[in-house]
């Protein structure tokens, strides 16, 4: 088929490769003129593992981007809207771009045949009903269900992963307005995949996007509560989760405990859902606890560092700055605000990311980027491990090397019993 993404972010740039890596012809759109002249050289603008080369063997044959929306939509059958819904300071999500995408599709069907517009960005309960189609239909003059097709279709990919979650999902959530729209978007996805694919209504496919990923967000609270708890009885709470994880009701995944969620999604879905429950005139408890076991849990690594030595004018090494190992983002990372409370400490910071210093040094230049993980240690009083990258689970050599070697591990990268056989004082915040 001819396929439009209007958004070339994570999820509009993954679902164009992947879908043009499928064989399908698509037409990648972006506001930003240098984005788009990467994506045509071949080269992604974000990392992301497999991209680059699935991007190389498609751009020029099945895909190409531009900045001209017009273009993209009259020259294919589905449009798929991706465009960001980052967090306003209140929680609320900002619908700016989705406002923008969606009148300028509108202004792009007036002359144009039947076409079908499917909302993959994250928008809250009700969003496509009460913004995205009266736009449309402002702007079009056309009539949703007669004239254009619309559904909601959220995706589920994780970055790092985000090609390989896309080819190969657990389910599809297809949400339509119509028969015809589902019916349309049911056989793009059937022919090419074989997981199960759930037909609802609109309302209902965005809700189930964040209940997803507020519960994973919930798994993750839960299990620092339980680790906190874990911690005063001393009992490993990974031993506890692998327990709890044989259970298949609980299943084995989202129960790492460690320095608690980042990225740019679960924090902000969680938000927006807690925003959305007080305009309708709900408290909802449960997810503001998870929100702040979540905010606490960060804390406590300032707490245990502390507690072992006097901080003022100490050097410390932050090992990790992204969100998560396998991607260069560092929005909502932990190492944010862990950077931020060691500054007011008044510690000196060295910090080593394998991809996220660059994406680091753009908000914060008071600290040092080291070329390596030695270079990070040198003269360095602690060690606090925030993101559990490969290339820091072998590291005991490196640490042994400090003059005191001692480190907190947010996210168990270590093995601890090792490490302190090795005569290094390992603290772990779990
Ligand atoms: C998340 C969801 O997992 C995806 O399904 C969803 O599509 C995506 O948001 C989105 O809405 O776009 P992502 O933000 O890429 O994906 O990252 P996750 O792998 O979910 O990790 C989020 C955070 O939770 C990371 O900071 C990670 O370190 C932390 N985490 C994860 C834990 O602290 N413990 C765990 O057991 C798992």
């Amino acid at each position: 088929m001819k396929i439009a993404t209007i958004g070339a972010g994570y999820v509009g740039l993954v679902t164009g490769v992947c879908f043009a890596d499928l064989g399908h012809e698509v037409i990648c759109v972006d506001v930003m003129e240098d984005k788009v002249e990467k994506i045509n050289e071949g080269i992604s603008p974000i990392y992301e593992r497999d991209l680059d080369y699935m991007l190389k063997k498609n751009v020029g044959k099945r895909l190409i981007a531009t900045t001209d929306l017009e273009y993209a939509v009259k020259n294919s059958e589905i449009s798929f809207i991706c465009v960001g819904t980052p967090s306003r300071d209140d929680g609320r999500i900002n619908l700016d771009y989705i406002r923008e995408a969606s009148r300028d599709v509108g202004k792009s069907l007036r002359d144009l045949g039947y076409h079908l517009v499917v909302v993959k960005s994250s928008v809250v309960p009700g969003t496509t009903e009460n913004l995205i189609i009266p736009e449309i239909e402002k702007y079009s003059g056309k009539n949703a269900g007669n004239d254009f097709g619309i559904c909601v279709n959220p995706e589920f990919l994780r970055e790092g992963l985000a090609a390989e979650d896309t080819l190969n999902p657990d389910r599809i959530i297809i949400g339509e307005f119509d028969k015809k729209s589902g019916d349309i978007l049911f056989n793009l996805y059937k022919k090419n995949f074989n997981c199960p694919i759930l037909r609802t209504n609109l309302r209902t496919a965005e809700m189930i996007k964040y209940a997803s990923n507020n519960f994973l967000a919930t798994k993750i609270s839960f299990i620092n509560e339980i680790s906190n708890i874990c911690q005063k009885l001393d009992i490993d709470v990974y031993e506890v989760a692998r327990g709890m994880g044989l259970d298949h009701r609980i299943g084995p995944h989202f129960l790492n405990a460690g320095v608690g969620f980042g990225g740019s999604c679960l924090p902000k879905d969680l938000k927006a859902m807690i925003k959305l429950s007080h305009d309708l005139g709900y408290e909802p408890k449960l997810l503001n606890s998870v929100l702040e076991i979540n905010e606490k849990q960060k804390l406590k690594v300032i707490e245990i560092a502390k507690s072992i030595m006097d901080l003022n004018k100490k050097t410390v090494t932050i090992l990790g700055l992204a969100f998560k190992p396998g991607t260069d983002d560092i929005r909502e990372s932990p190492a944010i605000t862990i950077v931020d409370k060691l500054l007011k400490e008044n510690c000196k910071i060295k910090a080593y990311d394998p991809k996220a210093m660059e994406n680091f040094e753009k908000i914060n230049k008071k600290i040092y980027y080291a070329n390596s993980v030695d270079d990070a240690l040198k003269d360095s009083d602690l060690c606090i491990i925030l993101t559990e990258w490969d290339e820091f689970r072998d590291i005991y050599d490196k640490i042994l090397r400090m003059k005191n070697p001692r480190v907190i591990d947010g996210r168990r990268t270590l093995d601890g019993k090792k490490a302190m056989k090795l005569g290094i004082e390992y603290f772990s915040i779990y």
